[in-house]
């Protein structure tokens, strides 16, 4: 089937677009990210929303290295929305740049920085005040899991960011559940671990608001990779995934884009 039927076919049956976002974390250099750019084919309209994250210092560069087809963020960004904060990086400066995205929350800040909910939720809270969009992850360990405590602690999470933007304010942004077990250990969530998760998500948000469950897109990441995107991606309530460390090679993450 050529690529533009796929595409229309794909977007008549489902009501999200897809999100594939490239999360490079503190890995590469400028010459990685223009080689990366030089290589992945964005010459057209992906039949997903394509978003890269590289270190937020090789922001302007991969900006203006993209295509209107791929979008840029950074992975983490300042609570504050300006003042003395040193080393701190504020939404505003993303969007000056031209980024539109940012990730909060990712697990390895929440883990190394012991950023709290509370911290996650005014984050995301000044993505959206300065009109960026805000992928928060959420995620449980393996201690969780096996304790039978996974859904709420994922629930905890997203709650506060309710709490604080509302559930309106949470579809200016999107979700990633990445259990932290599965995040760069090769060990991925079943697809129906996954869906199961994901669709206990979109529950949750069932009891906010019934159109914001539907609309908002719910992500997966963790050991995401060419081989395992597109069973991911035929769950129904996974709309797209955040990839690392099948990222960092246009060809993976075009391949991972493709399974779409
Ligand atoms: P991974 O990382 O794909 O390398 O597991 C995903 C993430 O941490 O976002």
């Amino acid at each position: 089937m050529a690529r533009r039927d796929r595409q229309v076919e794909i977007e008549e049956v489902r009501m999200r677009r897809f999100l594939i976002a490239a999360n490079w974390k503190m890995y590469g250099s400028l010459a990685m990210a223009h080689e990366f750019a030089e290589s992945f084919d964005q010459s057209v309209d992906l039949g997903a929303d394509v978003v890269l994250f590289p270190p937020a210092v090789y922001l302007s560069a991969v900006q203006g290295w993209t295509s209107e087809f791929v979008q840029v963020g950074i992975q983490d960004i300042g609570a504050a929305l300006q003042g003395a904060h040193t080393g701190e990086i504020a939404a505003s400066m993303v969007k000056d740049l031209g980024g539109s995205w940012v990730i909060v929350g990712h697990s390895e800040r929440r883990t190394d920085q012991g950023e709290s909910n509370e911290l996650v939720a005014r984050k995301f809270a000044s993505a959206v005040a300065a009109g960026l969009r805000p992928i928060v992850c959420v995620g449980e360990s393996l201690e969780q899991r096996n304790a039978g405590d996974a859904f709420a602690v994922v629930s905890n999470q997203l709650k506060a960011v309710i709490d604080l933007c509302g559930v309106t304010g949470l579809q200016q942004g999107a979700i990633a559940y990445e259990p932290l077990w599965a995040i760069g250990t090769g060990l991925t969530a079943t697809p129906d671990q996954a869906g199961q998760m994901h669709a206990a998500i979109r529950n949750l948000l069932v009891g906010f608001d019934q159109d914001v469950a539907q609309l908002v897109r719910i992500i997966y990441g963790g050991s995401v990779n060419p081989e395992n995107a597109g069973l991911l991606f035929a769950q129904e309530d996974i709309d797209g995934a955040l990839v690392g460390g099948a990222s960092l090679k246009a060809s993976s993450f075009a391949a991972v884009v493709a399974a779409i």
